[in-house]
């Protein structure tokens, strides 16, 4: 596989993660490529990056001149076949294995057998990924974080079968986009989600057994810890369909209690309350 370094990014959905990963490459000055299955979604979603950066401008924070060298790096497409000059492809879609297989099958097909094809999964096996392209040892995982525009950390994610250019490639892409990069295996929830996420379930079972109130706990762990918001605040950043899985996914893999999703956290999801994105999660936005 060759070395070169990764000039234009194919970015594949739609989502909240999709749009802070296109907006972060473009910022570096490489060229991003949103992908969505649809032409609105891909729309709304450079629609929601081009507000967040208009918000900066607003703010004195960022030149209009800036922005707009920002957004033009952006583009958006529907048709897989218009990523075959990418050098990196990172996939952002539902956390739902099948989907990302059938997914990567068709990457497979048709990107440059030298690009790099990484998954922004939280938790599902890197491997399984990797298992269906014909090279799996172009295959890594490259995980952000939630808003990806802020935070400083990316998981640089090594299934077995990954090649160590991939790996390489992979770390130089996310210094050169300004993150810091931390290496590990392909075990469920990396580093970050498997020690982050017992903690907000077991925020909730806190809630649940009446020891004390949501706002509460969420006060206690920012005055207490100083982390910048609390576990109600922060599964409502996250979303709840989105931490419901994660959590299904750690406790199919390690087995513990900790791990299995509280019945809160389930209701809330059956009823549509997914978090910010839907307006009303544990809170009410
Ligand atoms: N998109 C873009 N920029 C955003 C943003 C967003 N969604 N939210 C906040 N920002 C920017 C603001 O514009 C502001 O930038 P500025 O200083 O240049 O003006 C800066 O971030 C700080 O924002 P605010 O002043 O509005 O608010 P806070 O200081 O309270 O910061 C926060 C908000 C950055 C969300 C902070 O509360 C935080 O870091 N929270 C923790 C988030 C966290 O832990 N995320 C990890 C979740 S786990 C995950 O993602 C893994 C996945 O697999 C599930």
């Amino acid at each position: 596989m060759s070395g070169a370094p990764i000039k234009s990014v194919g970015i594949l959905g739609s989502g909240i993660m999709a749009g802070g990963i296109a907006e972060v490459v473009a910022r570096a000055g490489v060229r991003a490529i949103l992908r969505a299955r649809s032409e609105a979604s891909a729309t709304a979603s450079v629609n929601g990056v081009a507000a967040g950066l208009a918000r900066q401008v607003e703010k004195g924070k960022l030149d209009a001149s800036e922005r707009d060298r920002i957004l033009a790096n952006i583009s958006t497409t529907t048709d897989l076949a218009a990523l075959s000059g990418c050098d990196l492809l990172i996939e952002s879609v539902v956390e739902d294995l099948e989907t990302k297989q059938r997914l990567f099958r068709d990457l497979d097909a048709v990107t440059n057998p030298s690009a790099v094809l990484a998954t922004n999964t939280s938790t599902l096996p890197v491997v399984e990924m990797a298992k269906v392209v014909k090279n799996p040892e172009r295959v890594c995982g490259i995980h952000f974080f939630n808003p990806a525009q802020v935070l400083p950390l990316v998981e640089v994610v090594r299934p077995v079968t990954a090649g160590d250019e991939t790996i390489r490639r992979a770390a130089e892409f996310v210094s050169t986009i300004g993150k810091d990069g931390v290496h590990v295996l392909d075990r469920a929830g990396f580093i970050v989600n498997a020690l982050l996420f017992p903690y907000l379930n077991n925020a909730v079972r806190m809630f649940e057994d009446g020891t004390a109130s949501m706002a509460d706990i969420d006060t206690a762990m920012k005055g207490g810890c100083n982390f910048p918001m609390g576990p109600f605040a922060l599964l409502d950043l996250v979303g709840l369909d989105t931490s419901l899985s994660i959590l299904e996914t750690l406790h199919a893999s390690f087995g513990h209690e900790n791990f299995a999703p509280r019945p809160m956290l389930r209701e809330l999801v059956a009823k549509g309350r997914l978090g910010r994105k839907t307006k009303a999660g544990f809170y009410e936005y």
